[in-house]
């Protein structure tokens, strides 16, 4: 199949990373979100990052210039019907992401991938109200997504292999090492990770260690790039907070007891980086210091 115009629903912190790298690697990307004013903010983004490669080499001006005359901006669900692939990357909430798929399955030819990128979304749930569901299937990048080269692809119990062929040809072509995981709660990568951040989380919660000796353990300890804390933070604690839930939920598995402090952060709207205070307190000068209301919780 001949993959040109590819569609991305939401604009936050993945949906704009999937984008850059589209445009980046010949695709037409198209963004679809509730608001012009969310796509708008989104495009900045990419123009900031795409600054920042050509100010550290990476890119030329011409090829950045380039990129940006592929990316097209629409509020209009409706545009779908042009896309040869979708990728949906809204909230992780499972109604919200069944209605999309509901939609899609209405408006999108009937021969086209119709991807998601939650981290812990049942995509056999997405499937089911699908038309044709053999062509859902999960295509889960890692954040940020421009810097981290892998991607998770999800296989329900009805994707077909040509699905995954293609989802592996367009994540290979957008420069990803692609993995294969079935469809179960949070999939390979964060059946792994989440545990840790959350007992990281867990830690600092009753005292164990601090916010920065929890992260300095995993950094310096096993040459990790982040500590789990920061990665959370990084992430968007409310994300990786509702993915430890759905899969808490999914398994009754204790090791998957979603820590009650970032619980209540999340409740607080403390949700990291993008709030400018989660488990750090993120400075106008760049830098960052472990957040001290957490300290409160004791
Ligand atoms: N943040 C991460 O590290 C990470 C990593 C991998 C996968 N994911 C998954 O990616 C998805 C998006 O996460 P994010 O971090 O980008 O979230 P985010 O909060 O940054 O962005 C969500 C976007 O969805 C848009 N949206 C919400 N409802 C919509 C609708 N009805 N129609 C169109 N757009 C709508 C919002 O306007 C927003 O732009 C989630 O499923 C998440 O689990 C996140």
């Amino acid at each position: 199949m001949d993959i040109k115009n590819i569609y991305i629903i939401g604009a936050g912190l993945m949906g704009g990373g999937i984008a850059q790298v589209g445009i980046l690697n010949g695709f037409e990307v198209t963004m679809i979100s509730r608001s012009m004013e969310s796509l708008n903010r989104s495009k900045a983004v990419i123009e900031k990052n795409l600054k920042k490669d050509i100010k550290r080499g990476l890119l030329t001006e011409e090829a950045a210039e380039e990129a940006l005359k592929h990316l097209s901006l629409t509020p209009d669900m409706t545009a779908v019907k042009d896309a040869d692939l979708v990728i949906e990357s809204v909230y992780e909430n499972m109604e919200l992401k069944k209605q999309i798929f509901s939609q899609l399955s209405d408006l999108c030819r009937e021969d086209i991938i119709l991807a998601t990128n939650t981290s812990a979304i049942s995509v056999t749930s997405l499937a089911s109200v699908v038309k044709n569901p053999s062509r859902v299937c999960g295509m889960h990048f890692v954040s940020p997504v421009p810097k981290m080269p892998l991607m998770e692809i999800v296989k329900s119990i009805v994707t077909s292999s040509e699905t995954i062929a293609i989802a592996r040809e367009i994540g290979e072509a957008m420069g990803k090492r692609c993995i294969i995981s079935k469809d179960s709660p949070a999939f390979l990568l964060n059946r792994m990770l989440l545990p840790m951040i959350n007992e990281g989380s867990n830690l600092v919660e009753v005292g164990i260690g601090s916010i920065e000796d929890v992260d300095a353990a995993m950094r310096i300890g096993l040459n990790h790039p982040m500590g789990p804390l920061e990665i959370v933070d990084a992430a968007g604690i409310d994300v990786i907070y509702s993915a430890i839930c759905a899969i808490h939920n999914e398994t009754n598995d204790p090791k998957y007891k979603p820590s009650l402090l970032m619980g209540n952060m999340v409740r607080m709207g403390w949700i990291g980086k993008k709030a400018g205070k989660g488990y750090y307190i993120y400075n106008e000068d760049g830098t960052k210091t472990p957040n001290p209301d957490i300290n409160n919780v004791f």
